[in-house]
């Protein structure tokens, strides 16, 4: 596969390393605060996206947790992502029951994805279940969602790096960046 050096691309940074790391640590603090005392805390990422906030995010975190993981994919029978069906392709290991639950995202946009994965873990009946995401693209918003905890407010552009991909690649990338679609090759 070719491999387009990503800044043949890159439109803008839209957030730097230190300015992600800092909201991070910001957030961290606000869940060691909430979630004091609690020893039932389960941190569940939904891959692929979420894998590098939340590793990120549980180094700042001093309240005692676990984590697991799931995988959906937003295509439904008839493959129209629009309709926003998910379908469940790893669920977790974890049983959710009496558990405080924390669903950490990397992006919320239309919300259609995070409001089914809400509705299919809160028939498990957590003992709470909130939402944790970095970023969120407010303004693209169909579906209403509860957002407990927000890393930050972005535009309507498309982003990659810090877990969000292009084409599967170039999470690693340390920072928030924005796609400049033209100059972007798809594999
Ligand atoms: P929603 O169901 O419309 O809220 O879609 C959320 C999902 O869309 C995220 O989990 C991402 O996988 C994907 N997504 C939305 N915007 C972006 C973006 O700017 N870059 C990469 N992925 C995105
Ligand atoms: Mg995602």
């Amino acid at each position: 596969m070719r491999m387009q050096n990503y800044q043949d691309f890159l439109a803008e940074t839209l957030i730097d390393q230190v300015t992600l790391q800092n909201r991070v640590a910001e957030l961290g603090h606000e869940l060691n605060r909430d979630y004091a005392g609690n020893d039932n805390l389960l941190l569940i990422c939904i891959l692929r996206g979420g894998i590098v906030f939340l590793v990120d995010l549980m180094r700042q975190l001093t309240v005692p947790h676990q984590i697991d993981f799931m995988a959906i994919s937003s295509y439904g029978v008839n493959a129209r992502e629009s309709e926003g069906n998910v379908r469940l392709t790893l669920d977790l290991q974890t049983n959710i029951h009496d558990k405080d639950v924390l669903l950490v995202e990397d992006i919320i946009d239309s919300g259609r994805t995070i409001s089914k994965v809400l509705k299919m873990l809160s028939l498990r009946e957590p003992r709470s279940l909130k939402v944790c995401t970095l970023l969120d693209k407010s303004t693209r918003r169909e579906v209403d969602v509860p957002i407990h905890y927000r890393g930050f407010d972005i535009p309507n552009k498309f982003v990659f790096g810090y877990g969000l991909d292009l084409d599967e690649l170039y999470r690693n990338l340390p920072f928030i960046g924005v796609v400049d679609l033209e100059k972007f090759q798809e594999n």
